[in-house]
């Protein structure tokens, strides 16, 4: 209620908030969480809470009138499609050069996510975090996180004969007769529950192609794991279609959070106010960077330092798909959940997912999503005319992640005497390089904050999502942003609370 007073609030529902709110509540302390996204916890018309991904409808995207599907075309047409204007799952957020999707709602990116959990390789980890203990991650911190995720792997002997995995066993073909490393790429999607969709014996999820618009079963969202924890405790209370627009000290002491409360329409239908003793930014890379930025241009958290708002990356993705001969056909069936990828980090910069296309049709298509080194870095700035935080990455930004993906994909082209889909992303275009799905940065460890996520100037405010993570993980990003977030947690209760 307006003018309430809370112990702990936490900006947003994503893998840091959730971490947060759990741990903060196992210690003792009430929190509650603000999420600027539906609760997604009570199914439309058709019986089901989450829409098909070949099938948008409201549900889908955040405050659109038309989808923005990151396969934007298909033998060179544009598939996007009018929808009714509304609070949807998948927020596509132009940023200039780039556009960056996220999840909306309670759960943040783990509603629209494939669930891809993926610790990156010890060796590789003093790149991404320098300034983090390597055995404290990989001793404690990367267990804990994994095991409260509920992450786990395909079982081998399935993956050979399960017709929904053909893209995977032709991308393991096609990547090994190249000579690369093929790996098994571990995920929060219950595999147990996908052996029974494929036998036919329970609703399907996977192998109907759900996934960028939220899944009905069978994946294991932050809905299921840290947030259904932090609820049994009774400690934690959780506002959707609430978003923060300010905090500044208060005069008491603690924190004063403005809060707008929104309709399905994306309306203001009332402005609160309370007061919280500590506050937690976890709106996720994008929205933490764009509310410090605001607020420390406008005066409201003048002690901010300068670092605020730098060192954002887009995790080096691309996509792109390789057309394949008639007798390596993919599979009218594929699951909407990756298991596997191609690893040439080492020698290439690129990490790349075997991702499905699961059109309903045999597209003799495959197609990946690639994680790569790209070194470049944004910075968010306050434009004060238009009220916004920009962003200055720049499309062209992208040529060193499309080079990285060449040493992958020119190669096997070229051993299998195949070529490049241009029909994915416009006529004529190869590479998806106008996107992330993995933002990261903005406000970042030892920087912006201190080694534990403590904002420098203002004693009480935390940040503990991807916002600390400075642009790059060299895998998928979530199981970083959760382990982070519980070694720092752990400190902040020990020393601050
Ligand atoms: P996250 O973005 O999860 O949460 C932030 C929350 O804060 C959101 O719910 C948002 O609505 C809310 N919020 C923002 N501003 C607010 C405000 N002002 N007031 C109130 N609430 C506010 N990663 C991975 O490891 N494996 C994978 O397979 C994939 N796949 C994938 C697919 C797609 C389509 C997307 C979009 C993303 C992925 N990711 C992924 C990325 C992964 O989902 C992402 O890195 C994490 O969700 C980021 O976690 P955070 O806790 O940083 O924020």
């Amino acid at each position: 209620p307006p003018g309430a007073h809370v112990p702990a609030l936490v900006i947003g529902t994503g893998y840091g908030g959730s971490v947060a709110a759990l741990r903060l509540a196992q210690a003792g302390i009430d929190v509650h969480m603000i999420e600027m996204g539906m609760a997604w916890d009570t199914p439309g018309p058709d019986g089901k809470i989450f829409a098909n991904t070949t099938k948008p409808d409201r549900r889908s995207y955040w405050l659109r009138t038309k989808t923005k599907q990151p396969l934007s075309n298909f033998l060179g047409f544009p598939i996007d499609k009018a929808i009714p204007r509304y609070t949807g799952i998948l927020d596509a957020e132009e940023m200039g050069g780039i556009i960056v999707y996220q999840g909306r709602g309670v759960g943040g990116g783990s509603l629209v996510n494939g669930g891809m959990a993926v610790t990156p390789r010890r060796e590789n980890f003093p790149a991404v975090l320098p300034s983090v203990n390597t055995d404290e991650m990989y001793n404690v911190y990367y267990p804990r996180a994994n095991s409260a995720l509920g992450v786990s792997t395909i079982d081998p002997a399935w993956f050979e004969t399960a017709e929904c995995y053909q893209y995977a066993r032709v991308g393991r073909k096609h990547a090994q007769r190249s000579g690369f490393p093929f790996v098994f790429v571990p995920d929060v999607y219950d595999w147990d529950y996908m052996k029974q969709e494929a036998a036919g014996t329970v609703p399907k999820s996977a192998l109907e192609g759900e996934i960028l618009y939220g899944n009905n079963y069978g994946k294991k969202s932050l809905q299921k794991t840290y947030i259904a924890q932090a609820r049994a405790t009774g400690r934690v209370a959780i506002s959707p279609l609430h978003k923060v627009t300010s905090v500044r000290p208060a005069a008491t002491g603690g924190y004063t959070v403005v809060i707008d409360e929104i309709n399905t329409n994306g309306d203001t239908v009332t402005t609160k106010s309370v007061t919280a003793d500590r506050v937690f930014f976890a709106a996720g890379s994008v929205g933490t960077s764009k509310l410090l930025t605001k607020l420390k241009a406008t005066g409201a958290l003048p002690g901010l330092n300068s670092e605020v708002g730098k060192g954002w990356g887009d995790n080096g993705n691309v996509m792109c798909g390789r057309a394949n001969h008639l007798w390596d056909p993919t599979g009218k069936l594929q699951s909407s959940i990756p298991c596997s990828g191609i690893d040439n980090w080492a020698a290439g910069g690129a990490f790349a997912e075997v991702a499905p296309l699961p059109t309903g049709i045999e597209t003799f298509a495959s197609f990946y999503l690639s994680i790569t080194k790209n070194p470049h870095r944004a910075q968010f700035t306050w434009n004060a005319a238009t009220g916004t935080a920009d962003l200055n990455w720049q499309t062209a930004w992208k040529q060193p992640s499309i080079d990285m993906a060449k040493t992958i994909f020119d190669k096997i082209n070229a051993k299998e005497g195949t070529i490049y889909r241009t029909d994915l992303f416009g006529a004529y275009k190869i590479w998806g390089d106008h996107l992330t799905y993995h933002p990261l940065g903005g406000a970042v460890l030892n920087k912006a904050t201190d080694n534990y996520g403590r904002l420098h100037g203002h004693p009480g405010l935390y940040v503990i999502d991807g916002a600390l993570i400075p642009g790059n993980t060299s895998v998928n990003p979530f199981v970083t942003i959760t382990a982070l977030a519980e070694r720092n947690i752990e400190r902040i209760i020990a020393a601050d609370l």
